[in-house]
């Protein structure tokens, strides 16, 4: 049994930023450097680079019904990310697969959220990566709530972020990097403006994504959604709904995308591991289609939860 869980009070004020209250678990059980330890005694040093610099990467993933849902495909992101940032993962991909599904049953979670991580370690002070001798690993199995219940029926009021995504000259977008206060900034004003989610543009001004999920529209009956060259994270769930909504005869099309596509389209959604596939009904003020949640979206959302509750990774538990 695990006890600890994020509660989403409400989104729509600033004074909310506040809201959000944690209960601590005491018999959460977390994977520390090869060891499934207490919440209490999962502790790292102050000196991690992690800590310092941001200097690591992270991936979450869900389960559903007792499978890990495509967690393959997080760990080659994650090695991915890793290797990008000349962060040497001390154990293998398959280890890696071992050591998560474990620290899942450990914790005898059948549905829930896992956060990854990848620290760059211990090192004196002083950016210099090589002065760390071996990375960290921590794997929390746990829960997450991005939106109330509500929304998921409602939908979501969205704006337009004026914190732009990095440009890949700086740092690739694909690199799910500790560091996401470029993220987090974006998150700070969709709250302010009293919404959920905003879009965040490109150095170009085209639409990559939300602060922490891909973004969809539907309009005449086909599927655009910006291209990972747009600045997009790829997604894992993005993906699988790119999967689904093509087994359902809709034509998906990875486009430049402009904040006009949205303004005009008929449906919007995002998707991400942690929000999953949400409705979103306004953008910049202005409705999208009729303002309610498209009958498009919410089929896919629907055959999105069967692929997702029937699919992945058993988990090892012993009971
Ligand atoms: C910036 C960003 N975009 C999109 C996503 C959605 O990706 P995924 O579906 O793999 O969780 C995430 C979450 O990982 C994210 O952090």
């Amino acid at each position: 049994m695990v006890s600890a869980m994020f509660v989403f009070a409400n989104s729509s004020s600033p004074a909310t930023l506040h809201a959000y209250s944690f209960m601590a678990a005491s018999n959460l059980l977390i994977y520390l450097d090869g060891k499934i330890v207490p919440e209490s005694e999962a502790k790292i040093s102050v000196f991690d680079h992690g800590l310092l610099y941001g200097d690591g990467c992270f991936e979450g993933i869900r389960i559903y019904n007792g499978r890990v849902f495509r967690l393959t495909e997080h760990l080659v992101r994650l090695y991915e990310s890793a290797r990008s940032i000349c962060l040497t993962i001390p154990i293998s991909l398959e280890e890696m697969e071992k050591a998560t599904v474990e620290t899942v049953a450990a914790n005898n979670l059948r549905d829930g959220y896992i956060r990854l991580l990848i620290t760059r370690g211990v090192g004196p002070l002083g950016l210099n990566p090589y002065q760390c001798p071996k990375a960290g690993i921590i794997i929390i199995a746990s829960g997450i709530s991005l939106y109330s219940a509500e929304k998921y029926e409602t939908g979501l009021n969205l704006i337009t972020c004026a914190t732009r995504r990095p440009t890949p000259a700086a740092l690739s977008p694909q690199v799910k990097s500790l560091n996401y206060l470029n993220n987090i900034m974006a998150k700070i004003e969709c709250i302010q403006a009293g919404c959920e989610e905003g879009i965040m543009l490109n150095e170009q001004g085209y639409v990559a994504e939300c602060t922490g999920d891909n973004v969809f529209v539907i309009k005449g009956g086909q599927v655009y959604t910006p291209t990972i060259a747009s600045g997009a994270l790829n997604g894992i769930t993005r993906m699988a709904v790119i999967e689904v909504m093509r087994e359902m005869g809709l034509q998906v099309h990875e486009i430049t995308m402009t904040r006009h596509e949205i303004y005009t389209a008929d449906e919007c959604f995002l998707t991400g591991t942690a929000a999953e596939v949400i409705p979103a009904v306004q953008y910049d003020r202005r409705l999208i289609g009729d303002g309610k949640p498209g009958k498009l979206t919410a089929d896919i959302i629907k055959r999105f939860k069967v692929l997702a509750n029937s699919t992945g990774t058993p988990v090892p538990y012993s009971a």
